[in-house]
């Protein structure tokens, strides 16, 4: 393979592209792959003693231990191994990849240190790299890929410095340059003029980051972001959007943002205002499958952010939020070559209990476009998605089911609905507060929204 590239003096990159203007010339969308939370856990073996699994059950006895991993535990190594190779097994050649972080296991800071999460992100990126030498990867750091974990700083430090080096095939050299400064960075998409990528740093509006707490604009990251769309807008690209840390509100815990309040607001006000350039976000953190919209003045949908699945199947210790574990997930995004639009997105898994009790095998869970029954990705489609779901029974419950990569398959009650309809359709702390009064008045009064649709669905039955 590379004696034929070299013969034919092409580099992968151009390679690559030719491949795309290809596609485009026959209007097939292209495809990336988004990858997210791998959070690889190193202690973790089957014991016949459940306290003995991982270090990141903490002390949860993890029952389930298989060789792919526990509902209670990171991913062992075989997990990683065997997600990166199925990407490899699904679709070969993705235009790129996307990867948003998270790489290291829930474990106290005592555990770790600044080696140790440097090491563990050299891995994975080895890996990776080994698996897709020749694809472009677009890579944002997660709130665990620091010593301390959440602490990333707004200036220049050792953690960043040495990723900067590591990801060196992955980074121009002003991206290197952002990204020691802020973990940061903005590049042209596979290079073609019109097209953006922007990697944010949203770790840095974390409310668990000390760091950053007393800072107005943390390594100067919104003012940047303000003059890349700016300038964006002016160069007539169309720009993706990837992150870890989402703003809004958790949908499996009531009146849990991530972001600090100023920090939300700023955000969604950088949306709002470039929202014209801006064609899709991509972001992780919650290891659910979900999506938050963002809305105009007019209440017309201006944007949507997809958030991914995690690979870690890692139930959360997060107080309130009940059985929250995962199976795990990696996602195809189809889309437009032209104007970037998502025209669709494919989520694969891992059943976790029946990879370790009968054989790994990874299936595709669900095409959007064919289990929402709508037309594409767009902003205006998952806006209809939304609406669905705060209406019919039918809809809430196999988002419910999907949410958590088909691992908790109870039903979604009418608290249930308010909590997931309120975070994907409200990112602002106000306006997410007064939803909750709305919606949770409607659920009361009658539950008319539920109980209709259910009645109808026991005699009909849901269409899947
Ligand atoms: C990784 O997965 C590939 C493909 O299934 C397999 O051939 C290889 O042995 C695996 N390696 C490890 C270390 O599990
Ligand atoms: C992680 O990387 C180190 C250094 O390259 C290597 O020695 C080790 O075997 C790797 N671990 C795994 C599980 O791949
Ligand atoms: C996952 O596998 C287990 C064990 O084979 C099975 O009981 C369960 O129904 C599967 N879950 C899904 C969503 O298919
Ligand atoms: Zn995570
Ligand atoms: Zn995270």
């Amino acid at each position: 393979m590379i004696a034929v590239l070299s013969e034919f003096n092409m580099s992968p990159v151009r390679l690559l592209l030719s491949c795309l203007l290809f596609k485009e010339a026959l209007g097939l969308p292209g495809s990336f792959w988004h990858i997210t939370d791998l959070h690889w856990d190193p202690s973790y073996k089957v014991s016949d003693n459940p306290a003995l699994v991982c270090a990141s059950s903490g002390n949860r006895p993890a029952l389930g231990a298989g060789p792919f991993g526990d509902y209670l535990c990171d991913s062992p190594w075989r997990l990683i191994n065997s997600s990166v190779y199925a990407m490899k097994k699904i679709l070969p050649n993705p235009d790129f990849i996307v990867w948003t972080g998270d790489d290291t296991p829930h474990v106290p800071n005592e555990d770790l240190g600044e080696d140790a999460v440097v090491n563990m992100v050299s891995n994975l990126t080895q890996i990776i790299t080994e698996v897709f030498p020749f694809t472009k990867v677009y890579s944002a750091l997660g709130n665990h890929d620091y010593h301390p974990k959440n602490q990333l700083p707004g200036a220049p430090n050792y953690i960043y410095d040495q990723i900067a080096e590591m990801w060196h095939n992955w980074l121009d050299p002003q991206s290197k340059e952002t990204f020691k400064k802020g973990g940061y960075y903005t590049e042209k998409l596979l290079n073609r003029p019109g097209f953006r990528m922007l990697v944010l740093n949203t770790n840095l509006y974390y409310d668990q980051n000390d760091a950053t707490k007393d800072m107005v604009d943390p390594a100067d990251q919104f003012s940047w972001l303000d003059r890349i769309l700016t300038e964006a807008a002016t160069n007539k690209e169309k720009v993706y959007i990837i992150g870890h840390v989402p703003p809004g509100f958790f949908e499996k815990k009531r009146n849990k943002p991530w972001f600090r309040q100023h920090f939300n607001k700023q955000f969604l006000d950088l949306i709002e205002k470039h929202h014209a350039v801006i064609i899709g976000q991509f972001f992780g953190h919650h290891h659910t499958d979900s999506f938050r919209m963002f809305y105009n003045k007019e209440g017309e949908p201006i944007s949507a952010m997809f958030l991914s699945p995690g690979i870690t199947p890692w139930e959360t210790t997060l107080p309130g939020v009940v059985d929250g574990a995962n199976n795990p997930g990696i996602r195809v995004f189809e889309y437009d070559t032209e104007t970037l639009l998502v025209k669709d997105v494919v989520t694969y898994y891992l059943n976790l209990t029946h990879a370790n009790a009968v054989q790994e095998r990874w299936e595709k869970e669900y095409r959007l476009t064919e289990s929402f029954r709508v037309p594409d990705a767009s902003p205006a489609s998952m806006h209809q998605i939304l609406n669905r779901m705060a209406s019919d029974q039918c809809y809430l419950q196999k988002y419910y089911e999907f949410n958590s990569v088909s691992y908790d398959l109870k039903d979604c009650d009418s608290d249930c609905r308010v909590d997931h309809v309120c975070a994907a359709r409200e990112l602002d702390f106000e306006r997410y507060e007064q939803c909750l009064v709305k919606e949770g008045a409607a659920s009361i009064y009658g539950g008319l929204l539920l109980v209709l649709p259910v009645a109808v669905s026991l005699v009909f039955g849901c269409w899947w």
